[in-house]
């Protein structure tokens, strides 16, 4: 059984308590640069001054041609590393510990930003596009930008980094058999599906060394738990030193509800990923978790290690306090506004209703 406020120590970096901040994404505050901005800083720097242990900062693409959009995050050249700089020092100042997410959109990439690149020639979801398969060289090449993007991320004072291994972009494409049809070193058994992430991890260790926490964020069903526990067995074989885990590309068994509500079927599959690792690698779930209440349970019931927080936090950037100090907060109103739209968090209903009232 652990408290919200008990410690944790991933990697050798102990975290003060256990609220994570979950990546997300801003959509409408970088420019076409892939820059840092105020608005960035601010953004972040309130959530750890309210408390976040740990904040994982958003998707940021490693090239451009991997972005969401052209107002996308990135870290794809040194010129992008002192905004980075910006952020971690805004935090650490709270004591924060602070990774950042690196993504590519392979298959899924937006047109705008680069061709659809992938494990293999399949739909991308743009009408009568196929996604070009990309050759050995190809995919060694593109395992460097991650590796190039995680070395700036050292540079800009990250503790670690997180690979985005889910939501059906470039990592989770090569553990999906739905969109990874190879034949080769890369595709087929589930340590080839892994391999493209796992090697990166093994890159990486090398060259930002032992304490540099690196953490995978997973698909927990990929098309089942059995197998993406597997794949992630594979990532913690190759140096992951902190799961957080959320959903994949392909479902092929039905997800548990905890039967009293106190938690949803994604974040089931964190549950049961922490009871698969447990005492060998801190697990993190996520989802639909936005009470102080359910936060305890989770970890009460050590259900789970750390409680990554997304949209609570959006809503309420001191919903920490809430859970830590019973202080009052505002409730996110799981309406999928955020999620599908520019202006957040500074246009969240739920928010903009306390404002008023
Ligand atoms: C606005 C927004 C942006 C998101 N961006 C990311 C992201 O960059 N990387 C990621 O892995 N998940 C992203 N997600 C998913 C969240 O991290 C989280 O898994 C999801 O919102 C469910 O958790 P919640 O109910 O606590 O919000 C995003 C979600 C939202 C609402």
């Amino acid at each position: 059984m652990s408290k919200a406020s008990d410690p944790i120590q991933i990697n050798h970096t102990v975290v003060k308590n256990r609220l994570t901040m979950a990546p997300t994404v801003k959509f409408d505050y970088a420019g076409p640069d892939g820059k840092v901005t105020e608005k960035h800083i601010a953004h972040y720097r309130k959530r750890a001054a309210h408390g976040c242990g740990l904040i994982c900062v958003e998707a940021t693409a490693v090239t451009p041609g991997g972005r969401f959009a052209k107002n996308h995050m990135g870290l794809w050249e040194d010129a992008q590393i002192d905004g980075h700089k910006a952020i971690t020092e805004a935090c650490h100042e709270y004591g924060s510990v602070l990774l950042i997410q690196l993504n590519h959109t392979g298959i899924t990439a937006n047109p705008e930003c680069g061709p659809a690149i992938g494990p293999s020639a399949v739909e991308t979801g743009y009408p009568n596009t196929l996604s070009q398969a990309m050759s050995i060289d190809e995919i060694h090449e593109m395992q460097d930008h991650f590796v190039q993007a995680a070395i700036r991320a050292k540079k800009a004072g990250y503790d670690g980094v997180q690979l985005h291994g889910c939501h059906g972009y470039l990592i989770n494409q090569f553990i999906s058999k739905k969109t990874n049809l190879r034949t080769d070193a890369y595709g087929g058994s589930d340590a080839n599906r892994a391999r493209f992430g796992a090697e990166i991890l093994q890159a990486i260790r090398q060259e930002c060394g032992r304490d540099f926490i690196l953490s995978v964020r997973t698909a927990g069903i990929e098309p089942d738990v059995a197998t993406a526990i597997r794949i992630a067995e594979e990532y913690v074989k190759a140096g992951c030193d902190y799961l957080q885990v959320s959903t994949g590309i392909e479902w092929e068994e039905p997800t548990v509800q905890d039967e009293e509500g106190h938690y949803n079927k994604f974040c089931s599959l964190g549950v049961r990923f922490h009871e698969h690792f447990k005492g060998r690698i801190p697990v993190s779930c996520v989802n639909g978790i936005n009470t102080p209440e359910q936060v305890q349970y989770l970890l009460e019931n050590d259900l789970t290690d750390t409680v990554d927080l997304g949209r609570a936090v959006l809503a309420d950037p001191a919903f920490c306090e809430a859970v830590l100090n019973g202080a009052l907060f505002v409730k996110c109103l799981d309406c999928p506004r955020c999620q599908y739209g520019p202006g957040m968090p500074h246009k969240c209903p739920a928010k903009l209703k306390m404002e008023k009232e």
